[in-house]
This record gives structure tokens, C-alpha cells and sequence, in this order.
């Protein structure tokens, strides 16, 4: 790993600055719905405990546009953490702490500075600690402040977190160079969004099995009769560039959002709301075969029950081989762990655009900044 590692870093009795991913969902009543990312930094903050440090912990949550707003306060990640941790943790602004003590600060992004990635913030933010960890892999696509203009100001004392190197390791190793066949699965409504992993997913790796809305756009683009189902027509010629490769799988028939399954031309009118029984049988066939699989997006509207089918059985299918499996995104994560298989994934990356990002150009602005 070409990254200067934290554990090659003397941080005993010294100030550490972490910036953290703490940019966890919320209810609509502002509660933590899920806390996973919290619980990938604990092992960063547990070694540096341990080692007699002061942990300094920096976040964003949400995208308060450079306003203080309380709705994305990270008060309620603090006390989480502190629940975790089993100790206090000291909130807000800048404190003196001791060794073995923690403190989060408030929401970065309540200051325009740190999306601006400005200079003179990433210094202040700089003077709160004698090393710099970066340990945010979900943020690490943002060349903000606290993850990519601060780090010149730590020359020498920089590192990456475990959580950092754990993903670098995973997204890395296992899918830059990985057993083959290496079979990717793509959903989510928009090929807009995904174009770019898409065209590198084509070249690395054996098959590419796309579904959910974006879909539809391949199909639409060799001439199938979709209806009324999301289709970006800009990019029509895109999506038949890339199935020239051979390369791509598409659903063979779809449940439409009126509850019908449908295998060929959809009737007017009618909308694809997930992939058919046939897709799952013919897909679930198939990827046994892969001894490394890359799954980003759900495969249909999996929040409604209606049509989560196709996202369940295909996270089934994934868990039941022998394959190396990664899985980046919050939706195709909370799938996973909504059916509680997230232990018999290999990889549940923390990054959803960052772990793309990553895949697609082999760094990211806050892991080069580090180097
Ligand atoms: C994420 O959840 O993808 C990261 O925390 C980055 O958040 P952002 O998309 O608001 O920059």
C-alpha cells in the first residue's frame, strides 16, 4: 500500500486529528438509523486510546451548505460514540483534551470553507493536532479542508486510519487485480450517475449484470419497448457502445410497477419496477460461476416491498458461493443488512460515491493527499 500507515505513526501522548465519516442516515426525527459508519471507526479511535493519544475527531454529516444548522449537528453521533466506546466524549468546539480522551467536533460543513477546501481553515483545523489521520473513505472522493488541504500541513506526521486501509485493501487488491471470473452487478436509476464506473467495470471485468431503472435505458437503446420506464435517451448510444463489449447482462423480464411480470415489449404506459423471476433464476445461475463479485445499486425499488424481491434474492445469490464479494453503497448495504447477511459478505465498504470513484480511478483526492 503506498499510503504511510497510522500504525507506523508515534502517536503516544501526542494530539491526533482523525477525520472521521460520520455523515450517518437519520429518521425524519433527526435519531441515528443506522450507525454502522460509526462503528468502522472504532477501531482507529480504540488503537489510538490505547496508545496514550488525545483523539481529536473531525466529521460532516449531511449538506448543511455552509450554514449552522442543528438538523445535521453531530451531537447525537457524539453520544452514539460515546455509547460505543463506553467513555465520554467531550462535543463541540475546540477543548484542551488529555491522553486517552476524545473529542468530535461540530459539523465541518456548517463552515462554506470546508467544501471550498480553503486554505486558511484547513490551517486553524491543522493547529488541533500533531498528527493527521484520515480515516473517512466515504468522503475521501472530496477534496475538502479536513480531507485534503489540511494534510499539507502535517508533512511527516500523516496517515491513513484502519478503516482507510481496510477499503484501500478490499478495493484495491481484491478488485484491481481479482480472481476471476470477476462478475459486477449495477443497479440504480440513472446510467447518468454510473457512466464512468460502468466504463471501467467493462474493461476489468467478465460480466456486468445491470439492473434496476438504468436498465431500461439499454433496452430501450436496442430497441425494446419499455413504456413509460425511466430512460436517459442522451446517452441511448453510450449504453450501446458499452454492450459492445459482450460483456452485458440485462434483466429478461421485470415486474412493472403495476405488480405485473412482463417478458418482452411492456404495454404502453406501463413502468419497470424490478427485475422477473427469469432474470433472478438466469443471474443466480451465472454468478456461482464468479469467484469475485462487485455489487453496487439496488436492482429494483427495493424501499417499497412491492418490489424488493429482485434485490433480496440477488443479495442471497451473492452470499451463497464461494466468491470474494464487495458491496459499496448505502442502498445495496442496508439491503444486505436489512437481511441480515452482512456477515457473509466479504467487504461491506463504507464508501458509496467514493468506493465507485475508487474503482474507477484507482485513488481518490484524500488518500493522494497522504502520499
Ligand atoms: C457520502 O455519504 O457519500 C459521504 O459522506 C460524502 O457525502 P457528500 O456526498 O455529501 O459529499
Amino acid at each position: 500500500m503506498s499510503v504511510p500507515l497510522m500504525q507506523q505513526m508515534a502517536t503516544a501522548g501526542r494530539r491526533v486529528l482523525v477525520r472521521v465519516d460520520f455523515n450517518v442516515p437519520l429518521t425524519p426525527e433527526g435519531a441515528i438509523s443506522d450507525d454502522s459508519r460509526i462503528r468502522a471507526s472504532l477501531p482507529t479511535i480504540s488503537y489510538l486510546l490505547a496508545q496514550g493519544a488525545s483523539v481529536t475527531l473531525m466529521s460532516h454529516l449531511g449538506r448543511p451548505e455552509g450554514k449552522e444548522d442543528l438538523r445535521y449537528s453531530l451531537k447525537p453521533c457524539a453520544e452514539r460514540l460515546s455509547t460505543l466506546l463506553g467513555q465520554p466524549v467531550f462535543f463541540g468546539s475546540h477543548k484542551n483534551i488529555r491522553p486517552g480522551e476524545v473529542l468530535l467536533l461540530e459539523n465541518l460543513r456548517f463552515y462554506p470553507e470546508e467544501e471550498a477546501g480553503d486554505k486558511t481553515f484547513a490551517k486553524q483545523l491543522s493547529h488541533l493536532g500533531d498528527v493527521y489521520i484520515n480515516d473517512a473513505f466515504g468522503t475521501a472522493h472530496r477534496a475538502h479542508a479536513s480531507t485534503a488541504t489540511i494534510a499539507q500541513f502535517f508533512p511527516h506526521k500523516k496517515a491513513a486510519g484502519l478503516l482507510l486501509q481496510k477499503e484501500i485493501k478490499f478495493l484495491g487488491e481484491a478488485l484491481i487485480n481479482p480472481e476471476r471470473p470477476f462478475y459486477a452487478i449495477i443497479g440504480g436509476s440513472k446510467v447518468s450517475s454510473k457512466l464512468g464506473i460502468l466504463k471501467a467495470l467493462v474493461k476489468k471485468a467478465d460480466a456486468l449484470f445491470i439492473g434496476g431503472a438504468m436498465a431500461y435505458t439499454f433496452l430501450k437503446a436496442q430497441g425494446v419497448a419499455v413504456g413509460a420506464s425511466l430512460v436517459e435517451e442522451a446517452l441511448e448510444q453510450e449504453a450501446l457502445a458499452l454492450m459492445s463489449s459482450g460483456k452485458i447482462f440485462l434483466p429478461i423480464d421485470h415486474i412493472t410497477i403495476e405488480g405485473d411480470e412482463v417478458m418482452g415489449p411492456f404495454p404502453d404506459g406501463s413502468k419497470g419496477a424490478d427485475i422477473g423471476p427469469r432474470t433472478i433464476w438466469e443471474w443466480t445461475k451465472r454468478l456461482k460461476e464468479a469467484k469475485t463479485i462487485f455489487w453496487n445499486g439496488p436492482l429494483g425499488i427495493f424501499e417499497d416491498p412491492r418490489f424488493e424481491i429482485g434485490t433480496h434474492k440477488i443479495a442471497l445469490a451473492i452470499t451463497n458461493g464461494n466468491a470474494v464479494t464487495i458491496v459499496g453503497g448505502g442502498d445495496s448495504v442496508s439491503a444486505i443488512e436489512h437481511q441480515g447477511l452482512g456477515s457473509k459478505i466479504t467487504h461491506l465498504s463504507t464508501g458509496g460515491g467514493a468506493a465507485l470513484e475508487f474503482l474507477e480511478k484507482g485513488t481518490l483526492p484524500g488518500i493522494d493527499a497522504l502520499k
